[in-house]
């Protein structure tokens, strides 16, 4: 091996968590607005979900503008300049063009040329499936400075007089810078798939199969049988957690905080139970942000962080589960 690749590998044993950012669209949708437009109530939405109001980009404003603005916040919290970043990992369902990639797009707002930049489409995991990729980079030292960014606008791919489906998602976006570092880190992600239930969660359409019959762009949609992927996801969440403290020899009482998906809060508080921890040592977001898909982890990490519940050296675990499915974890110290 070259004396240069031995002295990186050397440097680069851990990804490093070492700034966060987010981004929120300002126009606020709460359930009393989502009541006026079709058959639901606060109530309802309240007790099955956890979600009291979710923020909508308008239209004019791309997915990429809201992943600029977390990716900024984030860069800037970290000390550094856009320029540092030498690779973007970029998790999203919903990118503004399909090709080129959101990582491209943004690469170039944010200025920081000829590094790898790509984009990754895994549901709702998106963000963990993005952070374990970029993690693998910096612990081979191909990467120094890694943005990893989640961000989506569901709102425009929801069938909007669907109540089953238009009470769940808001947009956002949600951001992490990894430095490579001596000290932990990224212990460990856990990634998966199972094919075999993508007919419960999944978007009518896409550029290479067409739209569906009788359904002209852009009019593909979100379909979800939300009461399979609710069971579904009780249970493979609860089997990464286990698989997840396995892997590092760790109790469930060393966690000192969960940052899950918001899907729903019954889902954040079955996983909470598996792990014997109280909601209080969870960073729930649901009521605020409603589910943001492949957004919703970084930007819980980010109001975790930023409103000093997070503290350094705390042991934090993530976990997502989405359509696909997909599903995954990681487990870091801060
Ligand atoms: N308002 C009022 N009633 C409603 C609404 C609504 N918005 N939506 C459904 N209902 C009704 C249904 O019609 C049904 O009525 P019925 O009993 O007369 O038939 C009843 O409420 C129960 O419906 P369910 O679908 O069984 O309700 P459930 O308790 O399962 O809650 C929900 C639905 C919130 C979607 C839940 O199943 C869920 O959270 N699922 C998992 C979502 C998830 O984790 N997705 C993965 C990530 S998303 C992604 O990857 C893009």
């Amino acid at each position: 091996m070259p004396r240069d690749a031995v002295q990186r590998r050397a440097f680069s044993v851990y990804s490093r968590i070492v700034g966060t950012g987010s981004y929120l669209p300002e126009q606020i949708v709460t359930n009393f607005d989502l009541e006026r437009r079709m058959d639901t109530s606060d109530a309802w939405i309240r007790e099955r979900t956890g979600i009291e109001r979710r923020h909508i980009a308008p239209l004019g404003q791309s997915n990429v503008d809201m992943a600029e603005q977390a990716a900024r916040a984030a860069i800037a919290a970290a000390g550094l300049q856009p320029t540092d970043i030498d690779l973007i990992s970029f998790g999203t369902t919903t990118p503004d063009l399909v090709f080129p990639n959101a990582g491209v797009l943004l690469q170039a707002r944010l200025g920081c040329r000829g590094g790898p930049a790509f984009s990754l489409e895994a549901a709702c995991s998106g963000f963990i499936y993005a952070l374990a990729v970029a993690d693998k980079f910096v612990r081979a030292g191909d990467a120094k400075h890694a943005l990893v960014v989640g961000s989506e606008i569901l709102s425009r791919i929801t069938d909007h007089s669907d109540r089953s489906t238009a009470i769940l998602f808001g947009d956002g976006a949600g951001a992490v810078v990894l430095a490579a570092s001596a000290e932990p880190g990224i212990l460990s992600t856990h990634l998966h798939a199972d094919g075999s239930y993508q007919h419960l969660l999944y978007c009518t359409g896409g550029p290479a199969r067409g739209p569906a019959p009788g359904n002209m762009p852009p009019g593909d949609v979100v379909r979800m049988a939300g009461s399979e992927v609710f069971k579904i996801a009780v249970t493979l969440l609860g089997r990464i957690v286990d698989e997840t403290l396995a892997a590092n020899h760790l109790e469930k009482s060393d966690i000192d905080w969960l940052v899950p998906h918001q899907a729903n809060i019954r889902i954040i508080q079955a996983v909470a139970r598996k792990l014997g921890l109280p909601i209080e040592q969870v960073i729930v977001t649901v009521q605020e942000h409603g589910n943001t898909s492949t957004a919703s982890v970084p930007l819980a990490l980010d109001v975790g962080v930023r409103d000093g519940r997070i503290k350094r050296g705390d042991l934090l675990l993530l976990e997502a589960l989405g359509g696909g499915v997909t599903w995954g974890s990681a487990l870091l110290r801060y």
